[in-house]
């Protein structure tokens, strides 16, 4: 009897012990849940803060400085005057079409001297939450279990709708509508959007990019990741358009910034837009990532990297029109790797299969077919899910004039569909578009990436996906190979310079539709894209079906496992992840520091190199030791630290706050080990990596001399 007891205590003690153990640091969590979900954690952790002062509808709250970037990336207000905070890689693109040979503001940095100095950027917004509501009763009105998957979607559609419809918008405000925990629950988040965003800063790029491709996804890290922007608004302070009339924008609420901040073990906590998790993937699924589908997409970015990289190092010119490009393909050919690894090296694919057998022994009979259902689904969409990526990657992404082919077609279709005036419609828009495009185009280096990755598909995928030219017989009859197949294709085309392909367009619509269809890159991209289209038509319906099947398991596992308390993966809608500083020991006999120092920077200093090089007024002023202000007890600036918050892609940006609500960091990154954690996140190694506001003052104040940006934060001490 007494032994009984004593183990129904022990067991209790255990569900409490996995309930806290599994979610330290682990999940992104919905801002209106964090009072009865994560409150008492987080001041558990140590934050003073309540939930109210994270979220509130009834009064200005930290959620009120936190702005979606551009919609991929996040940034954080940090003045009364509209000051926002973001990463450098995410202001990347607009610093970039500021600069020219001449006014090289990528490599030299920039900061505006005056309001009058801010440059605009047409096409970037940010995006603020004004509130966010639990849907779900209405978004899954009439819905039945024995629905179909169309008809279940339809009515959803329907009912989401209906919904958007009761809110009432101004011109700049939206409401978006989310499935979450796989489609078992909606919420909607109203909005609001500003249009009017100016570049105010930037540091040297040997400072926002230190340590570029090489110490991407690394810690140690010394990269000062971040840019300024300042948002403007109408005369009323309301939304509004770019006009050299508007205002600097009056926010609601906005980031004190920390001198102070953080020693290890100190709380933290990230708020953002995170784009995407999968973290309730079953088996059969993570298996194809990390044998199949990872390992290919890999391959083609790196055949893709190795013919830019030689180009840009030989010609400036050819490395300021490539940078941004080289960045984002570079980045998450990294992380797939970094990912792969890591999967591998902590066991994760073990430790769902002993999930999963746990799952099926303690879920409900009717539970119990599901992941036998995910096996046969994962291997009948294999083939499909395969070619699919590899298609994506080399003629939607790699091969660049291919990619813009797509959208030569959205053109073609609007004749097709709609008339000239559709086509005329497009037209206008599609006009400022490719002179931004070709802007950073260099026909030679695409005609070598195309020509090897012609070859590299042609091996990978089955020869029913393949265009005719692809064919032995059609090549060899033309004495070519795939060299020769590119250069066949580059010079019978039009569509590799702006100014053919302008010409092109100046035909009356009729005639210039028709002479795209019977271009020669044109027809063989369509072509291609037909024959993919027809091939892998039935991914969608494989992929509709595993979406429903993890739909229900999703909802099995909440059911099965009641004690845990499971957060909904990302899907670019505003989370809080929160957790402690902290190093980690990424193997056996190393163990890696919480933070870095500006001293690092010069252990890393490479003169001359392609990214280890730094610019002369740091080196000047780390020499000089001159760290005013911003030194910590050291006596030295720290640069990066981490912690255990779960974040992923578009968390950029975010800022990382203390246990008062102070702005500390900015978050750019994860460490190598831990790129996994979008599918199994390991409290033991996953860290993110933020850049310490102070090096950030320091940059500002110290190296670049923009004081007069100091002067318009708030900076304090709460420690002291
Ligand atoms: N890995 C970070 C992120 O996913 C930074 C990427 C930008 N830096 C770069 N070297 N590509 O966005
Ligand atoms: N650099 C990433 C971004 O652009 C954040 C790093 C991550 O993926 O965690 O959002």
């Amino acid at each position: 009897m007494i032994m009984l007891k004593l183990r129904i205590v022990l067991s209790q003690i255990l569900i409490a012990a996995v309930v806290t153990m599994a979610t330290a640091g682990e999940g992104m969590w919905l801002p209106i849940f964090l009072k009865s979900l994560n409150e008492a954690e987080m001041q558990g952790m140590g934050m003073k803060l309540s939930a109210e002062d994270i979220y509130s509808v009834n009064k200005g709250s930290l959620k009120d400085a936190i702005g979606h970037f551009g919609g991929f990336c996040t940034s954080e207000v940090i003045s009364s005057n509209g000051l926002v905070l973001t990463n450098h890689h995410c202001g990347y693109g607009q610093i970039q079409s500021h600069s020219s040979i001449d006014d090289n503001i990528l490599q030299n940095g920039f900061w505006a001297a005056d309001h009058g100095a801010e440059k605009p950027n047409p096409g970037l917004f940010i995006t603020f939450i004004d509130r966010i509501d639990d849907v779900t009763k209405k978004a899954l009105k009439g819905v039945k279990d024995n629905m179909t998957v169309k008809e279940r979607q339809s009515q959803i559609d329907k009912n989401i709708e209906a919904l958007k419809g009761s809110y009432e918008l101004g011109q700049f405000e939206d409401v978006i509508i989310r499935p979450f925990y796989n489609g078992n629950q909606y919420f909607a988040f109203k909005t609001v959007t500003y249009n009017d965003v100016r570049l105010v800063g930037a540091p040297a790029e040997m400072i926002g990019k230190f340590g570029s491709d090489t110490d991407n996804w690394v810690f140690p890290r010394h990269t000062g990741d971040f840019s300024l922007f300042r948002i403007y608004a109408g005369p009323n302070n309301e939304p509004a358009e770019y006009s050299a009339d508007n205002k600097p924008y009056q926010p609601k609420y906005h980031l004190p910034i920390s001198l102070d901040g953080v020693d290890e073990g100190d709380f933290t906590m990230i708020f953002g837009f995170p784009g995407r998790t999968n973290q309730y993937l079953p088996s059969p699924a993570v298996e194809q990532i990390v044998n199949t589908l990872n390992p290919a997409k890999i391959k083609i970015r790196e055949t893709a990297l190795d013919i830019i990289d030689k180009y840009m190092r030989a010609d400036p010119a050819v490395k300021i029109k490539y940078a941004s490009k080289f960045a984002s393909v570079a980045n998450y050919w990294k992380k797939w790797i970094g990912e792969s690894q890591g999967l591998q090296s902590t066991g994760a694919l073990d430790k769902k299969y002993k999930y999963e057998a746990d799952f099926q022994d303690k879920a409900r009979k009717k539970y119990k077919s599901i992941l036998p259902e995910f096996k046969q689904a994962y291997s009948d969409i294999e083939p499909y899910a395969h070619a699919r990526d590899v298609y994506n990657e080399v003629a939607l992404r790699n091969i660049e004039i291919l990619s813009l082919m797509r959208t030569m077609r959205r053109l073609t279709s609007a004749y097709d569909n709609n008339g000239v005036e559709g086509y005329n419609g497009f037209k206008a828009r599609l006009l400022p578009y490719l002179q931004g495009w070709y802007k950073n185009y260099e026909a030679t280096i695409d005609q070598e990436v195309m020509a090897q990755l012609l070859s590299t598909y042609s091996v990978m995928v089955g020869s029913s996906y393949q265009p005719v030219e692809f064919g032995m017989e059609w090549q060899f009859s033309r004495g070519m190979d795939f060299a020769g197949l590119a250069q066949y294709l580059h010079e019978g085309s039009k569509l590799t310079s702006l100014e053919g392909t302008e010409a092109l367009l100046a035909l009356e619509p009729a005639e210039a539709v028709a002479a795209l269809k019977a271009d020669r890159i044109y027809e063989f991209a369509d072509r291609w894209h037909q024959k993919h289209t027809a091939q892998v038509a039935p991914y969608n319906t494989h992929k509709a079906h595993i979406d429903s099947l993890q739909r229900i398991y999703m909802q099995a596992q909440m059911k099965t496992f009641k004690n845990k308390r499971f957060w909904p993966d990302a899907n670019s809608t505003m989370r809080v992840t929160y957790g402690n500083v902290n190093g980690y020991k990424p193997r056996d006999g190393v163990k890696y520091d919480y933070t870095t120092y500006v001293e690092g920077i010069l252990e890393k200093y490479q003169p001359g190199d392609y990214e280890f090089d730094v610019p002369a007024d740091l080196l000047k002023a780390a020499k000089a030791k001159d760290y005013g202000q911003y030194a910590d007890k050291t006596g030295s600036v720290p640069v990066c630290f981490i912690g255990t918050n779960h974040t992923t892609g578009g968390n950029s940006g975010s800022p990382a706050i203390d246990a008062y609500g102070n702005l500390v960091g900015l978050n750019f990154d994860r460490v190598w080990e831990g790129t996994m954690s979008d599918i199994n996140y390991d409290p033991s190694i996953c860290r993110n990596i933020m850049v310490d506001t102070r090096y950030i003052l320091w940059v500002i104040d110290k190296v670049a001399g923009a004081t007069h940006l100091i002067d318009e934060m708030e900076l304090v001490t709460p420690k002291r």
